[in-house]
């Protein structure tokens, strides 16, 4: 969802030097920085990556990408484009069972068929293979797939605008959440496959939480209930022990206030939260009490999402746990990678408009954590990004060991609920809406930077103002990602593609694969003709060349591979937005049919690497 709400950081936060050169294509500055390749569990050992990784630039010349862009004049219209070396199916359209013995698909669907149903807004999403013996055969065409279902408009979910009844509402919130589902490559197309691993898991899904905040009274309710679901899941990362993290992004568009009995008004941490009223239109308040704010038995229930939330896609009892030291805010995903000394490293974005960028580094090393009894996950450190103009960086812890947190926070729970409100006071960087994050092998790291048509003063990490079209931002952490400083640079500026073939605007979704590809998707409104797309950039030249565009009104993102990265997974989000007047896909045009998010499925024609 192009999320073009006010800004609710009022804190003014400025880069500590005015802008003296808005530094957009300095490209060495981190020339001679970290030299040796940090071991990546991204990188799969049988990958052989050539020389270079050490900087950028440094292999021009190299063809990583070689297939034909798809050109602008076929990019537009209700049905998907790819390049012409490579092809595309349709996997688990929204509604779909999640078995292939489930509730069949019927629109509008029902609240007890929809909780065993392919949710809707396909995001993130990873494939864990299901290998099998010392070859790790299948491995590259069975595994577990874990999906996360972002939202879907009371439009075109129940055919109204309103819900009615607390079925509707139950139909809207089944529709949210995760699915973990078994697929299969099944004579050569990829289908699901009855499964004890697969689950739906939704809004009224019993969740756990962990870390400093589990048990905290600010978590508990005047009910005692227990905590249940998720929502508004966004993007994702997931974790070198096989665990996926879904990220709760616009949680506080869910909740509104009757006032029926008595008056509610948003506090500070509402306010910097965004909560109002009348929430973002679900009205699921109206019919359940747990959503509405003005409910006094339900007092802090909104304190229980904006978390990132661990799921085991393996075991189908596993309770999701809300990891609480990774901090509370709007959740647009985690790119996690091992630092120094085995340490698990989290990058993380909060997507609004002047919010900001953070960090998670675990206490120790994540295996001896495991073997201490300790999670990664629930023990370290989290820090908030502030970018200074000379392209230097600093990581600022949000600690309660901080006197000026201190001041404001009365323990570590206070600050990681309200970390929003904690790094406004460290004076964090405000950036234009930070969307994924990732790591390449080499140690860069890269976030996606949407848009924020409300910037008026540009600074050299947000170099435009206002910023229509996005950009993305890099940067390599001192100390292999465990250090407090960085170098970044801007990295590209979509606006600079404008009339060219390889235009794009509002980067949102985010991969960097271990030969030096980024590839890069949309959600906004692209220039020149074009649906949301997505592009593969070459990190080392530049180059940037369209793989895919979607369709009408929708938005591409979320994006995994199979372990040999010959098949490739990525999105339609909101297709037509729900409109069967701009598209009726995946069903072929009609004009009546509603259109469903779904999962593309993408492979070369000549079976090679996904991108190349
Ligand atoms: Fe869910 Fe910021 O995209
Ligand atoms: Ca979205
Ligand atoms: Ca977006
Ligand atoms: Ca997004």
């Amino acid at each position: 969802m192009n999320h073009d709400d006010n800004s609710s950081n009022p804190s003014n936060n400025r880069p500590f030097f005015d802008v003296l050169n808005a530094n957009i294509s300095r490209r060495q500055v981190l020339k001679g920085g970290l030299a040796a390749a940090v071991t990546s569990f991204f990188a799969a050992p049988a990958i052989s990556v050539a020389a270079g990784r050490s900087g950028w630039n440094s292999q021009a010349g190299t063809a990583l990408i070689g297939f034909t862009p798809v050109p602008n004049a076929e990019g537009g219209g209700a049905w998907p484009s790819i390049a012409e070396e490579y092809q595309f199916d349709v996997l688990i359209p929204w509604g779909e069972p999640l078995e292939p013995n489930g509730p069949a698909y019927q629109y509008p669907p029902n609240a007890a068929d929809q909780a065993k149903q392919i949710g809707i807004g396909h995001d993130g999403m990873w494939f864990f293979p299901l290998a099998m013996g010392k070859f790790n055969r299948g491995a590259n065409d069975h595994g577990m797939l874990a999906i996360n279902h972002e939202f879907g408009t009371n439009q075109h979910v129940l055919g109204k605008a309103l819900p009615e009844s607390l079925e509707d509402v139950r139909v809207s919130q089944h529709a949210h959440g995760v699915s973990c589902v078994e697929i299969k490559k099944i004579d050569g197309k990829w289908q699901t496959v009855v499964s004890d691993r697969a689950r739906r898991i939704h809004v009224n899904t019993p969740v756990a939480f962990s870390g400093p905040v589990a048990g905290h009274a600010l978590l508990e309710t005047r009910a005692g209930n227990i905590p249940l679901g998720t929502v508004n899941n966004c993007a994702n990362g997931h974790t070198p022990w096989g665990t996926y993290l879904t990220c709760e992004e616009n949680f506080n568009g869910y909740f509104g206030a009757t006032n029926a009995n008595e008056t509610w008004t948003p506090n500070e941490a509402h306010a910097r939260y965004g909560f109002s009223d009348g929430g973002a239109g679900y009205s699921w308040h109206r019919f359940d009490a747990r959503f509405d704010l003005s409910n006094s038995d339900y007092h802090n229930e909104e304190n229980r999402f904006g978390w990132i939330v661990e799921i085991d896609p393996m075991d189908a009892n596993q309770m999701p746990v809300k990891r609480t030291a990774l901090g509370r805010f709007k959740h647009e995903g985690i790119a996690l990678t091992e630092g120094r000394g085995g340490r698990v490293v989290g990058y993380m974005g909060d997507d609004q408009r002047f919010d900001y960028i953070y960090k998670f580094v675990s206490e120790g090393n994540w295996r001896s954590m495991f073997d201490a009894g300790k999670h990664p996950l629930d023990h370290g450190k989290l820090y908030v990004a502030r970018f200074n103009d000379d392209n230097s960086g600093e990581w600022l812890e949000l600690t309660i060991d901080n006197p000026a947190l201190a001041a404001r926070f009365a323990d570590q729970a206070e600050v990681l609920t309200f970390a929003r409100l904690a790094a406004d006071i460290l004076g964090a960087t405000p950036m234009d809406r930070p969307e994924w994050t990732t790591v390449a092998p080499n140690g860069d790291v890269y976030c996606t930077l949407t848009n924020n048509s409300r910037r008026t003063e540009p600074n050299a990490a947000n170099p435009m103002a206002p910023n229509a079209d996005g950009h993305i931002i890099k940067w390599r952490d001192a100390d292999q990602h465990v250090g407090t400083t960085f170098e970044w640079e801007i990295f590209l500026v979509a606006k600079d593609t404008h009339g060219s073939e390889d235009s794009y605007s509002d980067p949102d979704g985010l991969w960097a694969d271990p030969d030096g590809r980024l590839f890069i998707q949309t959600d906004g409104g692209q220039k020149d003709g074009l649906n949301n797309q997505m592009l593969v950039a070459d990190t080392k030249t530049g180059e940037l060349r369209r793989l895919f565009t979607g369709v009408a009104g929708d938005e591409i993102t979320g994006i995994t591979v199979t372990p040999d990265r010959r098949t490739m997974f990525i999105n339609t989000q909101h297709p037509g937005n729900g409109d069967p007047r701009l598209t009726n896909f995946p069903a072929p045009l009609d004009g009546v049919t509603v259109p469903r998010d779904c999962t593309i499925v993408i492979t070369r024609k000549d079976g090679g690497i996904i991108g190349s």
